[in-house]
């Protein structure tokens, strides 16, 4: 049972006498922060006694009086200003710990109304590097698929590869004038992701070439302003002095920009080979676009390059795919929609939605400055025409009634339009929503590159992963009292699932929104906020198993009894019953850290069991069994709460 879910149902009852259904108060139920008050708090006797004008501690023992509870709880207590303490019942605790025993859902319940919601994750751009963000996307978006998933949703994984995009246009161009044709008959993605690169460093040379002149004219106005605003200024007018903050900080920005176009200048004067290739390729930027125009309007010869090149790059994207174990049931790219487009646009005309603006077939939406653009003058569709089709298809096809994007905060823009304009459309009935996180960093606060800043890149990275998960698997094998256990193939088993483990875990557990620095150190630690720290708790307790002789069939065959006498067993029996309440933290606001904060505390709840409790050697032989059966339904949980998250686990390590 979700304990905190039938509380809250409870107090919706106790205060609907106050003529209100404001879920916000039932929200003001958590769990308590501190033990010694009890295990649960409600905090809405103080907001509502604002609404009601009377005093808080009156309202707050008047919804206790209401509050029919006393099948779960001790009797509630009112603290402080207003607050109410809620203590489990030690009796309902131990009752509904054995139940969770007989339980394969491990108390999470499936909905009552499945609904079939459409993940839309990974999505990378083939042809151009996989980058970490990428990364990100898939392990979220994954994560999230698998708790739908276990709730009883339907769950419609869909990899909505960029296999269309300007990129193409590049490799096309590098392909007929810069191609190594050695490499790429040796390694065509590492030589395609190379064309990319190239064509995109000598493209960015001409135009921040091109545009320096202008910069400098505009840095040296803009110090002229400030030096005649500065002159003229009177210290005591605030105004002045924002603005003149505000001009600086103009400045700033322009140079910054200027230090950025003279670096990608200089990267290619400084280099002999690449000045020559630059010299060589003036128009390198306009053509390439080219390109790409030419296969988007069916030319045969880059249509066939393009046949040529995409199953090299899946299969790339693949193996990284196949290696963290992430599998999509759909993989319908750009390209997919293509057909579906010119209809799209007709029929965002054909409702007065979209309309003529300076050539480019453009939805205006009220509260946004930009249009969203359907239709380039040129007559080329763009990355939003695609994903409206997309939309459609799915809703028509699927009968999806949720989407979920999981993609970089940094294209909110493009998503609040496309569900806008979805909604204007006609599918107003659909949940449109975008899953957004931060970016990774580097140490320098940089976004975060992988070596070779591509998806060879990202394959070696998972590999470092490993090979650092091998050197701590190996010393804590080395370090054990009876000396090593684990054969060298097990040693590299256990490596490979710590090494992803701890990649995993480090996107999920940050908060989805936040920007995080990547660090070894604090991913693969044992002892932090990490998946090798969960993954040591549950290999921890089949050691127990192991060593006592224990059949974990057999403790979970018959009716379990549990006794939660000690505060630690009764802290870790709360922690158990709280792991249906986790999930559906995930899914309210698509967040999987919730449940990495859970899987957290539930670790250190049973590190602290364990360190007070003798389990082998308790008193008597109905705690031993006692305390068994809350070490066996803790690996369980922390096992299937990190299968939930894509994190496997081994019995030893
Ligand atoms: N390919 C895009 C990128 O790498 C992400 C696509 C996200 N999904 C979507 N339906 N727009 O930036």
């Amino acid at each position: 049972m979700d304990i905190l879910a039938e509380l809250r149902s409870r107090f919706g009852s106790a205060i609907a006498a106050f003529a209100t259904e404001d879920d916000s108060f039932l929200s003001m139920i958590r769990p308590a922060q501190d033990a010694r008050f009890g295990d649960f708090q409600a905090n809405m006797a103080m907001p509502l006694a604002k609404l009601l004008s009377k005093p808080p501690r009156e309202v707050a023992s008047e919804i206790v009086s209401r509050l029919d509870v006393a099948d779960l709880c001790d009797s509630p207590e009112v603290a402080g200003p207003g607050f109410i303490n809620l203590r489990v019942r030690a009796d309902r605790l131990a009752q509904e710990t054995s139940r969770l025993v007989a339980d394969k859902r491990l108390g999470v319940v499936p909905v009552a109304e499945p609904r079939t919601v459409v993940v839309d994750f990974s999505s990378p751009n083939v042809a151009k590097p996989m980058h970490v963000g990428h990364l990100r996307s898939t392990v979220i978006g994954d994560a999230l698929v698998r708790v739908y998933r276990f709730l009883g949703h339907r769950a419609i994984s869909d990899n909505h590869i960029g296999d269309w995009g300007t990129q193409f246009g590049m490799i096309l161009y590098g392909y007929k004038h810069l191609l190594d044709r050695e490499s790429f008959e040796r390694e065509p993605v590492a030589e395609l992701s190379r064309l990319y690169r190239l064509v995109n460093q000598l493209s960015e040379y001409h135009t921040a070439r091109a545009e320096l002149p202008e910069l400098e004219r505009r840095i040296a106005a803009a110090e002229e302003d400030i030096a005649s605003f500065e002159a003229a200024l009177d210290p005591k007018d605030k105004d002045a002095k924002k603005r003149l903050g505000k001009l600086r900080n103009e400045l700033t920005a322009l140079r910054e920009e200027q230090q950025f176009s003279e670096a990608k200048r200089d990267a290619i004067e400084h280099n002999l080979d690449l000045k020559a290739l630059a010299d060589a390729h003036p128009k390198i930027a306009v053509e390439a676009r080219l390109e790409t125009a030419k296969l988007h309007s069916g030319d045969p010869d880059n249509t066939e390059l393009w046949r040529r090149f995409l199953p090299a790059c899946l299969d790339a994207l693949h193996r990284v795919y196949d290696r963290l174990g992430v599998t999509f049931d759909e993989e319908l790219g750009e390209s997919y929609y293509q057909p579906l487009l010119a209809s799209v646009v007709d029929e965002l005309a054909s409702k007065g939605l979209a309309s003529e603006s300076d050539g480019a077939t453009c939805v205006f939406n009220e509260g946004f400055t930009a249009p969203f653009i359907v239709r380039k003058a040129d007559g080329a569709f763009l990355y939003a025409t695609t994903d409206l089709a997309t939309i459609k298809y799915r809703i028509e096809q699927w009968q999806a009634q949720a989407m979920l994007y999981v993609v970089d905060k940094r294209q909110s823009d493009h998503f609040e339009q496309l569900f806008v304009t979805a909604h204007r459309w006609g599918y107003d009935d659909v949940v449109f929503k975008h899953v957004s996180f931060g970016t990774i960093l580097g140490d320098d606060k940089k976004p975060f590159k992988t070596r070779s800043g591509d998806t060879v890149g990202l394959e070696s990275l998972l590999d470092e992963a490993v090979e650092r998960a091998y050197r701590i698997v190996s010393e804590g094998d080395d370090a054990k009292p009876d000396g090593p256990e684990l054969p060298e193939e097990e040693r590299c088993r256990i490596a490979e699932i710590v090494g992803l483990g701890g990649i995993k875990y480090a996107d999920l557990k940050h908060n989805r929104d936040s920007d995080y620095v990547f660090s070894w150190d604090k991913m693969l630690s044992t002892t932090g906020d990490t998946a090798t720290y969960m993954q040591y708790a549950y290999a921890r307790v089949n050691g127990i198993a192991r060593r006592g002789g224990v059949d974990a069939a057999e403790l979970r065959a018959h009716d379990a009894t549990v006794s939660l006498d000690a505060p630690e067993e009764r802290a870790l029996a709360l922690q158990l019953n709280r792991f249906a309440e986790a999930i559906d933290g995930v899914v309210r606001d698509d967040r999987p850290n919730v449940l990495t904060d859970y899987l957290f505390s539930l670790a250190g709840a049973f590190t602290s069991f364990y360190d007070k409790c003798p389990v082998l050697k308790a008193e008597t032989a109905e705690l031993r069994r006692s305390r068994l059966v809350l070490c066996d339904l803790t690996a369980r949980t922390i096992a299937k709460g990190l299968n939930l998250l894509g994190i496997a686990v081994s019995e030893r390590m």
